[in-house]
């Protein structure tokens, strides 16, 4: 009856006015959310995008199935819930998926209304790599003339923007909720793979083994991902005169500063010391005995 209700507010604000089309996607989002039947074994992959959402995913996929790269995008296997939602799909096939389900999510921590029963991996990245990954994905998908100054401004600096790297982290590194997370850093996947690759695969209950790690070692590699670009990046472009590339763009730690002027990197530390010094994961424990 809820969801008849549901349905019938969506079509009549979607009718309306234009300005009404905010509730009617509103709506649309309950409506996703009323249909997906929800599993306690659902796992959610959860970042502040650009930090290493997808890699991550497609290691999770490797852990839990017999690894075939047959599907034709990441979607397929490992859905985006929230953007499903708001492109209007409904929630049937992921209904379908067998268990254990790993979604991807971009979620603010406030706006996480799941998870109190299910596994969650942060996957967190160094700031300035995420600044620079960040401006080139919305140059490229979503405006051709954005400049690294605004995009930092619009994500780095105004804290009353809607999605602020420094807010977005600091709430999911407080986690005051109490959820079951493993924090995960992009820099630990690249430099320390395998060891990575077991408190993941300890963290699911997978026992891993050489063969595991060595599919999930290659399938996963920068190079692979790259060469198979159409599997993971952005779905069907909005604009023509759009770039609509390199989701897999450069993968590197440690160069986003070069986009930095001074000024703007004592704006990031000064930040950085004020909101999530306290809060940010401390560096795993590289432990000899575990060989590469
Ligand atoms: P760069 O733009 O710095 O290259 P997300 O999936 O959260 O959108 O993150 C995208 C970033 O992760 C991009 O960073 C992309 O190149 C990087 N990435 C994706 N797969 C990777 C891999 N296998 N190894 C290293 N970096 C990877």
């Amino acid at each position: 009856m809820q969801l008849k209700i549901l349905k019938w507010l969506y079509q009549f604000f979607r009718s309306i006015s234009r300005k009404s089309k905010v509730i009617a996607n509103q709506l649309r989002k309950e409506i996703y959310y009323y249909e997906l039947e929800e599993r306690e074994n659902d796992i959610y992959i959860v970042t502040f995008p650009k930090s290493g959402t997808t890699w991550m995913q497609l290691i999770v996929y490797h852990l839990l199935t017999d690894g075939n790269m047959d599907f034709k995008h990441i979607y397929d296997v490992s859905p985006w819930l929230s953007n499903q939602a708001v492109k209007g799909l409904t929630p049937e096939p992921v209904n379908q998926l067998p268990s254990p389900r790993f979604f991807k999510s971009h979620d603010k921590y406030e706006q996480f209304g799941r998870g109190f029963n299910n596994k969650v991996i942060y996957v967190y990245r160094e700031g300035k790599d995420v600044a620079a990954s960040y401006f080139h994905h919305n140059k490229n998908y979503l405006q051709p003339d954005l400049t690294f100054d605004k995009n930092f401004e619009n994500h780095f600096t105004d804290f009353d923007k809607p999605l602020n790297w420094f807010k977005f982290n600091k709430e999911w590194m407080q986690n005051k909720n109490g959820f079951d997370i493993l924090y995960v850093s992009y820099e630990d996947l690249k430099h320390n793979f395998v060891i990575s690759l077991h408190r993941i695969a300890k963290y699911l209950d997978v026992k891993l083994t050489p063969e595991i790690i060595a599919r999930t070692q290659k399938f996963t590699s920068f190079e692979y991902m790259k060469a198979n670009e159409d599997k993971f990046g952005e779905i069907a472009p909005v604009k023509k005169e759009l770039v609509f590339n390199e989701f897999i763009r450069s993968g590197e730690s440690g160069k986003g500063k070069s986009y930095f002027t001074e000024e703007q990197s004592e704006l990031f530390e000064k930040n950085f010391q004020e909101h999530l010094a306290k809060v940010w994961p401390r560096k795993i424990e590289i432990k000899p005995k575990l060989k590469d």
